[in-house]
This record gives C-alpha cells, structure tokens and sequence, in this order.
C-alpha cells in the first residue's frame, strides 16, 4: 500500500466514524509563548482541552505536521543513527473533545489496524498505565478491560509513568495512555526473543505506532493532578512507522515516504545507500533533515539567529555536516531535494508546492553561506592544530570552533583523527555544561497556577469598538522571575487590550481601582486563545470591578502602522507582483517592518512608485470595510488574502480598504486617512528572496521630516547660505578631490628632496649605514623612502619618528635584508622594545616593521637608544 493511500485510508476510517477531517496546522507555531513548534497532533486542540474555546465538532481527525527538536520532545541528536525517528514526521491522530472515551477510542483503533489496514494481530502488543504512587494514581483497569475484548491477555503489558502516561507539558492537560506495539521481527528472531521482552526496549522492529491518551486531568504547577471537568482522547499514530509496517519493510527510510528522497541523494553523491553505516547515517540525516527544514520555510519560518528561525538553522546545519563529512559534498545540494519533496508530499500538502521556489532559495542560499563559514572553521582548526604541542587539542578550543561556527566535537574529532591528534573530550562536555547554565539561569521563571475567580466567565475582546470598559478579573497567576522583577498575569471577563497578534504589539495601559489606585499594563499577550494582560502589581480587593483602559496614542499609531501595512502589501502585489507575499510582519507605534517574498531588489523608482500608491490610497480616504465572525470558507470566496503557515479558526475578520481584502485581527484606523503619510525609510535583504521594507506613518512623518529640515538647514549655514546648495556642495566635493590630489604630489616631492638629504646624514658605525630621526611623513610616504634608500645604499639601518598629532606618534624601522639576516638584526625587535618609550606596540618583519603609541613625548628618548641595537 502506497503512503498516499495508507494516509487517506486513515481519513477516510475516521470520517466514516463522524469525525470532522481538518488540514495539518503550521508546524511552526507563531504567537504561542508556551510552545515553538507543533511537537504532537493535539498541539493545535490546546486551546480545546483546556477549556479556553469550543471546537466546531466534538470529532476531529486529520494527519499533523509534527517536529520534534526543542522543548519537553526533542529527538534531533538521535535521527539518523536509528531507523524510526524523526524531526518532522506525521502525526495521524482522532480526537474527542468531551465525546467518546476509552471504550470507542480503542475499539476504532483495532478495527483500523487489523480489518482495514490488515495487521495480523499476532505481531501486535498493547500496553496500559500500571498506575504510580508519588502521583496518587491507580492502575488503569478500564484501559485494561476494554482490550481484554480484542487481544489475548499476555498481549496486554502493563506499563509505568514513564511510557505510560503522557503529558503535553510540565503543566497542563495529561492521562495515563495504552499504546499499540508491533513486532515486524523474522519468525527466526521471533522464537530466539519473546516479542513482549523487547516492548520499549528501543528495539527497531519492536515500536510503537499508536498511542491513545486518556485525557482526564491537568498538571498543576505544583506538580499535583486534578480531575478534568471533561475527559477527551488524544491519539497519534507515527505514520512513517505505521507505512513501514504496512510496507513489510524494516525501516522507516525505506518505505515511499523516503525512497525517492534517498534516491536523489545517491544520484547527487554517487554514493549508495546500504553499504556503510557511516554513510546510511548522513543519508538518512539528510533525507529526514530536508523535510523538516522545507516545510519550516513554506511555513513561514526562515532560518535565523535566533528562536525558531535557529533550530532550523541548526537542522539544516547538521545536514549539510554530515553530507559534506561523509558525502564530501562541498558545494550546495540539499537544495536540490527540494523538488523531490514538493512531488511527492505536494498533494498532502499543497503548501510545499505553492512555497517550493522560496523553499529552494532559502536552502540554497543558507547551505552556501555555511560551506563559507565551515571553510574559515577547517581553516581555524588547522591553526589550532599547529599551535598544538602535546597532540591534543584544548576542549576550549574545540567548544570555541562548535560554539561560533557550528562543529559539533564529532566533525572535529574525526579531523583531528586524521592528523594524529586527539580532543580533550573533558573539557569540551565541561565548557559545554558552563554554557547550558549561562542560558538556563538567563531564562529562568516560574510560572504559577492560576488563581480562579470566576469560572465560568468567558473573555470577550471589546478592544474594536472601545479603548475604555468595566472589567473584572476572572483568573491571575505570578510569574516569579530568577532574575527579579515577578510580574502578575490577568485574565478579564473582556478587554479592551489589543493582545500581540498578526505582528502588532499589545496594548499598554493601565486598570484603575475605585478609590483611584492606577495598576500599569504593561503588555498583552494571547496564550492557548486566552487574553493576558501583563501587570509588576496585583490590584487590591481583586475581586471588585475596575475600569480598564488602554494607551490611545500608542494604539492609534499602532493602528496608523498597521493598515499601512496592508496598504503597502497591496502597492507591492500592484506593482512587483502577486508573487509577493506576506513573510513577516511587525507593527508597533513608531514604525513597521514588512518582510516579504520578492526574488530582486526594490529599484529606487520602484520604492518612490509604492510610496505613493500608498500616499494615494491615504489621500482617497477610503473606510474600514469589516467582516467580523464570518465563515473561513465565506472569507476565502470573497477573495480575502490568507497567510501561509498561519493558524485560523473556524470563523475569521476579514477586512477591507478599497480594492483588496485580507483576513487580520489586528487593530486599524477607521478611514485612510488617520495614517496622515507614508514614507519609505529603507529596503533590503533578509534571505534569499526575502526582502524587508521598513517604514513610518503618521506623527514619525512629521518628527522625520522636522529633522531632515533642521539637518537641512544646517549645512545650508555651515556653506554660508548658497543659492543652490547642491551645486554648492558638488563643487566643494571637486575642490577638495583636486586638493588631494596636490597634497599627494606635494608629499612625493618632499620626499624625493629629503632622500638627498637624509643619506648625507647617514653614519657609518660597525659597517652599518645608520640614522635615526625625526620626520614629517605620511606612513605611506615613510615606507616609498626607505624603501627607495635601501635600493641606494647597502647595510643601512633606519630608524624615523613621527608624531601625526600631539596623541599620536609611529615609528618605522628599516634594516637591509643582508644585514638583517647575516647580523641577526631584527626591526621588529627593536620598534617592539622602542615602542615602550611611546606608550605603544607593534611588530612586523625583521627587515621592515612600524610601531605606534600615544606619547610623543618619547620619541627623543627612542632616537637615544636606537643607536644601541648596533653598538
Ligand atoms: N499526544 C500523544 C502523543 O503525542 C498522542 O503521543
């Protein structure tokens, strides 16, 4: 069975079963303070198990993009060396959300396995929850019973905390769980070891492909459990293992899901798969890595330095290591796959289709500029390695080279190897562990239960209609930080605060009490659908109802900047093109930054032409056309504009200035108008084929202008007020060129005249042709002449003063390169030892070197000693 129909063959079974089929979410999460990437099924339903939203259907099944690198789940340091994980896999999943539980969940789940995908239920192994004491948790006999009427009991294994019981988070919804186990084992394997002795003894052919999770408590911060009000089932089926199973092969690498991956890999190595283990573990790096890597990007995750844009970095990083270690490939070529790729998941996927050129550049371009730095790395490390005297290298050095240009120790090891050298492994790890602890303690917060004042509030956002409202808080927490400075969170029955969202920042503002107490608001944020305000104070009888208030000059402009954004998206797509696409976006009162798809740059015609098409569309004053709380589907048909790799609910806020119409949940102004003026302050690049414009509206328009006039003015007095001040400056700009080229002719003059004087000052001491002075010489000037002299006069050895300034003085020494070697007589020597005189240092060869220093004042003192080195 092929993967594409073993995928639909789940979404069908799960249908069939009333459930509601929904896309995979972005596999990056934006706006989700908790959690970076979409690392299970239910990631995208957190908002659902805790009670903060209702699903449009109790029922939900579909086959999630999953990554697996950072956080509670992180498998990255083990892809590649085993058969079976991933850092992007599929997740197929079916939910209930206070719908069916247990009894149904397993039911479905063997039914699937064994009628519709056939698995013969003698190479299947369940297990259940054994229960544990430090939780106060019991063995979980429902999970067993229910099995009890599709498996044979010595096929039921009972299992600890550990493997047994799953969480989301360290806090959060969580139960115990029953997974499905198959034994893909020969018959011959099979009598030798029990299957049942191998289950979750990280066995390849022994593995786990389903787990069903029980969801019936959350974990509080304190660590203790309390029953959840409704219970829910959360399931996800690794589909790459379950294809293996389906495909009778043995590992997840060769089923259809990365053959065709791997065959492109060999094509462009000329190395096959299957003869060395060194090698199958770079190409089954590569093949998993690129996967990862390029639905990132058509995501809406580039590779960068920081947050989530580094993790995919770092995959991408380990990729192109492996393959330029053990498939010497120097030049880019994971880019290449990407072709591969969009074919063969495009269907599923279509993002991976509508991105593949952006996917494309951005691999190309990021793998290019690592080659670059891993050249100035190799270059490092064959330093290090010279200045190695006991053959091994410092564990500092080592950490320095992973640190900075991303060698991990095994890459330096094995080169090292090669040269007969070894890697205090020691004070690698040690150096390593310091590090760890450096960003650990930076990061350090804990985050308290919330304290629940009104359950049964829900929060409504009033925030685009008034700045102003009664509220009461319904929920708080604390937030204690290691560092200091504990901060409170708030939750309000509603709210007008604008929470960070779409690329604009939150509101700030204040809540005031009745007796006119004034608590600041400090951000907003929205966490799993809940709206929190950030507060350094808690309000005094916290259960009375405030008057919240938001910053209005700081929203407005907020507000001036964001439909500016859209006005501009709308003047790029016009006249760039509707290749043109939305990559990032951020929105705060004193300026916005737009990134978005563009393959070349903007062409300063280009930037005044969307200047004022966006200055146009402020001049026509066109209203806020805008929809709230209509059907996705609606919004789409009536031609809204959505965003890749972002999340939307069911209903969505389209809204409208003129001719264009984009789904946004931010704030905007009510007519054009309110944005005043547009102007451009820069364009450029943040990757390959994503450029950044940067602009400003409204009140920076005036403060900008009111600054270029008074710089303006300013040169306009300093030139003594010409008629045409560019005329004015270009002659000044003339002048000063035929100047220097005067001075330069001048200094060249002077120089050839003191030569004829210089070497009548020459003494002869010991055979040496000797002078020490003080000049006044350029440097460039300094080296021509003494360059000049040694050709003209043999054994000489010159020593010239300067001090350009009353800060600054140089020395440079000459020796003839005959005396220098034959005599042992060394000029970098000598400015090294004479450099102390002026306060400085320097160096240089032992025929030519220059010294400088901040004490002129030395410099007698310097001609006096000089005489010494060939006395
Ligand atoms: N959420 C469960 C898991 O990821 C199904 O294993």
């Amino acid at each position: 069975m092929k993967s594409q129909e073993i995928r639909s063959k789940f979404l069908d079974f799960y249908n069939s079963k009333q459930h509601l089929i929904v896309p995979s979410a972005p596999m990056v999460l934006k706006n989700d303070p908790t959690l970076m990437f979409t690392n299970s099924g239910m990631a995208p339903f957190k908002e659902y198990f805790l009670g903060n939203a209702a699903p449009k259907s109790t029922r939900i099944a579909d086959s999630q993009k999953c990554l697996r690198v950072s956080g509670k789940h992180n498998d990255l340091e083990e892809v590649g060396y085993d058969t079976y994980h991933h850092t992007m896999f599929e997740m197929l999943g079916n939910w209930s959300f206070g719908d069916y539980f247990k009894k149904e969940a397993i039911a479905w789940a063997w039914e699937l396995l064994t009628e519709v995908y056939k698995i013969p239920k003698d190479i299947l192994y369940v297990t259940v929850f054994e229960g544990d004491k430090e939780d106060g948790t019991s063995m979980d006999t429902e999970a067993y019973d229910l099995w009890k009427a599709h498996i044979s009991e010595d096929r039921i294994l009972k299992g600890n905390k550990k493997d047994n019981f799953w969480e989301m988070g360290d806090q959060g919804p969580c139960g115990p769980c029953s997974e499905i186990h198959v034994d893909i084992r020969s018959a011959e394997e099979k009598a030798k070891i029990d299957g049942k002795s191998l289950v979750n003894e990280d066995h390849p052919q022994v593995v786990e492909i389903w787990n069903l999770v029980f969801m019936q408590y959350n974990r509080k911060a304190s660590g203790a459990l309390e029953e959840l009000p409704a219970k829910h089932i959360d399931t996800g089926m690794g589909f790459e293992r379950l294809c293996m199973v389906l495909q009778n092969v043995q590992s997840n690498y060769d089923t259809d899901v990365f053959t065709p991956l791997i065959r492109e890999i060999e094509t462009i190595s000329g190395v096959a798969y299957g003869n060395n283990e060194k090698i199958d573990v770079a190409i089954r790096v590569i093949a998993d890595h690129v996967r990862a890597v390029a639905f990132a990007i058509a995501d809406g995750q580039l590779p960068s330095n920081n947050g989530a844009g580094y993790v995919i970095r770092r995959i991408l990083r380990r990729a192109i290591r492996y393959g330029f270690t053990f498939l010497n490939q120097k030049d880019p070529f994971i880019f290449k796959l990407a072709e591969t790729l969009s074919h063969q998941m495009g269907d599923a996927f279509p993002e991976i289709k509508k991105q593949f050129t952006l996917v494309h550049n951005v691999i190309k371009e990021e793998e290019a500029s690592f080659l670059r730095t891993l050249d100035q790395g190799l270059l490092l490390l064959d330093k290090v390695i010279e200045e190695t005297k006991d053959k091994e290298i410092a564990g500092k050095k080592a950490f320095e080279l992973y640190d900075t240009y991303g060698f991990p120790l095994d890459l330096t090891q094995l080169i090292a190897r090669e040269k007969g050298y070894t890697v205090n492994e020691d004070e690698f790890a040690s150096e390593m562990e310091k590090q760890k602890n450096r960003s650990r303690s930076a990061s350090a917060s804990e985050t308290g239960d919330w304290i629940i004042l009104d359950d049964n509030s829900t929060e409504e956002f009033i925030g685009y209609d008034t700045l102003k409202s009664d509220i009461k808080v319904t929920r708080y927490r604390k937030v204690t930080s290691k560092k200091g400075g504990d901060q409170y969170q708030l939750v309000f029955n509603k709210t007008p605060f604008y929470p960070e969202g779409g690329g604009q920042v939150g509101d700030k503002g204040y809540i005031e009490t009745n007796n006119g107490d004034v608590i600041h608001v400090l951000d907003t944020k929205k966490e799993n659908n809940v709206i929190i305000h950030f507060t350094k104070n808690l309000p005094k009888n916290i259960e009375d109802t405030f008057t919240a208030v938001v910053n209005e000059e700081y929203r407005n402009l907020s507000a001036s900047n964001h439909t500016a954004t859209h006005l501009l998206h709308q003047a790029l797509r016009t006249i760039l093109g509707t290749h043109v696409e939305q990559k990032g976006s951020l929105v705060n009162p004193d300026y916005l930054r737009f990134d978005f798809s563009h393959f070349s740059k903007v062409e300063a015609d280009q930037l005044e032409e969307i200047e004022a098409f966006v200055n146009a569309r402020i001049k026509e004053n066109l209203p806020l056309i805008e929809k709230r709380a209509i059907p996705m589907q609606q919004a789409i048909e009536e031609g809204a504009i959505a965003l890749f790799g972002e999340k939307y609910g069911d209903d969505v806020r389209a809204i409208k200035f003129g001719k264009s119409m984009e789904l946004c949940g931010g704030t905007h102004v009510q007519q054009t108008g309110d944005i005043w003026y547009f102007k451009i302050k820069s364009e450029g690049a943040v990757a390959a084929g994503i450029r950044r414009i940067e602009a400003i509206t409204n009140v920076a328009v005036g403060n900008y202008f009111e600054e270029v006039e008074k710089n303006y003015t300013e040169v306009k007095q300093l030139l003594k007020n010409p008629k045409d001040l560019i005329k004015s400056v270009s002659n000044l700009q003339d002048e000063n060129t035929a100047l220097k080229k005067q001075v330069e002719q001048l200094l060249k003059d002077k120089a050839k005249n003191m030569k004829g004087e210089l070497k009548n000052q020459l003494q002869e001491i010991n055979g040496v042709n000797y002078l020490a002075t003080k000049v006044d010489l350029d440097p460039n000037s300094i080296k021509n002449l003494l360059f000049e002299l040694g050709g003209e006069v043999d054994n000489l050895f010159v020593l010239f003063a300067t001090a350009p300034t009353k800060e600054k003085a140089m020395l440079t020494c000459y020796i003839s390169k005959d005396l220098a070697n034959e005599r042992g007589y060394d000029a970098g020597k000598v400015v090294r030892e004479l450099g102390k005189f002026i306060h400085g240092g320097g160096g240089g060869q032992n025929f030519f070197a220059t010294a400088g220093g901040k004490n002129p004042g030395g410099i007698p003192k310097v001609l006096d000693k000089a005489k010494e080195y060939i006395s």
